[in-house]
Formats: C-alpha cells, sequence, structure tokens
C-alpha cells in the first residue's frame, strides 16, 4: 500500500470516527476497531478462494424475508437500528446500527460485511488480530453463504444511489488491495 493510500485511509477512519460522535472513552475501542476494518491486510479475509462479492443473481426478496426473522430484531424492522447506537451500554458493548443510509454499513466493502455476518464481530475481527467485544453475533450456524448474500443485497437495495455508489467503489478499492 502506498503511503498516500494509507494517509487516505487513515483520513477516512477519523471521519468514520467524528460522525459517529464516539465519546472519549470509547475512542480507544473504536480505534482498534476502525484500524482494523480500514488497514486489516492480513489474516482469514487476505487469501480467499474468490472475491467476496455479493453475487449478481442474489435474491433480493428472500434477503428481505431472512433480515426480518434474522436480523430486524436488533438492526430494526426498517433498518433504523438501537437507539443511542453510537454509545456504548453500560456493559461497553455498542447497539446495533442502522443498516440504512444514516449508519455506516455502506461505508464497508462486500466482504467485510459478509464476514461480519457469517463470523460475528468479535471473530472477523479476532482473524485481524484485533481484541474487541462485539454484540453481533456470527450466523455460520444458521444461515448459508448464499443466505447471507442475499440479505447483504436486500440491505443495499435499500440505500440511496449515491451510497450505492461508494460502496461498490470501495468494494473494488478493498479487491484491488487483495482484502476482499
Ligand atoms: C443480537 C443482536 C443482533 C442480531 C440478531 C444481528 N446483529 Fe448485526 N450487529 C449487532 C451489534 C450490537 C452490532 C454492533 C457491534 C459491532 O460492530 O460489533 C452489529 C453490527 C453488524 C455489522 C457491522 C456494522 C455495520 O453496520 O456494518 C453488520 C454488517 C451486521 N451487524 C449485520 C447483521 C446481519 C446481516 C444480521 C442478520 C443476519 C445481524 N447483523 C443480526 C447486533 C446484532
Amino acid at each position: 500500500m502506498t503511503e498516500a493510500r494509507k494517509r487516505a485511509r487513515r483520513a477516512e477512519a477519523r471521519t468514520m470516527l467524528r460522525r459517529r460522535g464516539a465519546a472519549a472513552a470509547t475512542v480507544v475501542g473504536v480505534v482498534a476497531l476502525g484500524a482494523a476494518w480500514w488497514t486489516g491486510s492480513q489474516g482469514a479475509m487476505a487469501q480467499p478462494q474468490e472475491n467476496l462479492v455479493v453475487p449478481a443473481d442474489a435474491n433480493i426478496d428472500g434477503g428481505k424475508s431472512l433480515y426480518a426473522e434474522f436480523c430486524a430484531s436488533c438492526h430494526g424492522a426498517d433498518l433504523e437500528g438501537q437507539p443511542d447506537w453510537q454509545s456504548p451500554g453500560p456493559d461497553g458493548i455498542l447497539p446495533a446500527p442502522p443498516h440504512d443510509e444514516t449508519g455506516h454499513t455502506w461505508h464497508h466493502a462486500d466482504g467485510l460485511l459478509f464476514q461480519y455476518t457469517k463470523l460475528g464481530g468479535r471473530e472477523a475481527l479476532a482473524v485481524q488480530g484485533v481484541a474487541f467485544d462485539s454484540g453481533m453475533p456470527g450466523f455460520a450456524g444458521q444461515l448459508s453463504d448464499r443466505e447471507i448474500w442475499n440479505i447483504l443485497a436486500y440491505i443495499k437495495s435499500t440505500w440511496p444511489e449515491r451510497e450505492r455508489e461508494v460502496q461498490t467503489a470501495r468494494t473494488q478499492a478493498s479487491i484491488s488491495d487483495g482484502r476482499n
């Protein structure tokens, strides 16, 4: 990765943190998380058999039903997330963020969204060497890869054009970097 690229990524991570409005006490954890998300170049996500991208023929309607069944209880029936999702609860764990355009799901490449859903937050970050106590469970035992892609296709289908374009570009960049 070039220096310029690293700088750009760090700047992006800082912007994300500002948007989250993270309280000073939570910044340490969030920085660790941000660093893994933005610089993760090692670990299981680096050498997949093939690129982790939403398949062109993903079933959006099927994904919508699965979302209602498996994700809505925490992320909201309308993808609105939990109240005060930017502030950790008394246990130090962050609430579930929205998956609509007001959240940060669209800031992340397809591969990361997939791994986060399949492995859960703690495990997805652990493979990148980051210890993070996440409230996001893994769905590997309950959903097939195909079903996870369908859910992600549904989530993405709800975003406005601009957010979709940004997220597509991010996925492309992640593939070019060999991180996807
Ligand atoms: C038991 C509650 C719970 C359920 C059910 C749940 N999540 Fe989460 N999820 C969370 C929490 C809490 C976070 C934020 C903590 C973190 O980032 O690790 C999160 C974070 C995420 C993230 C990373 C943040 C982002 O917006 O990119 C993704 C992706 C995600 N969830 C997808 C899903 C999908 C898809 C489903 C359904 C298959 C689902 N979640 C079901 C609690 C849940």
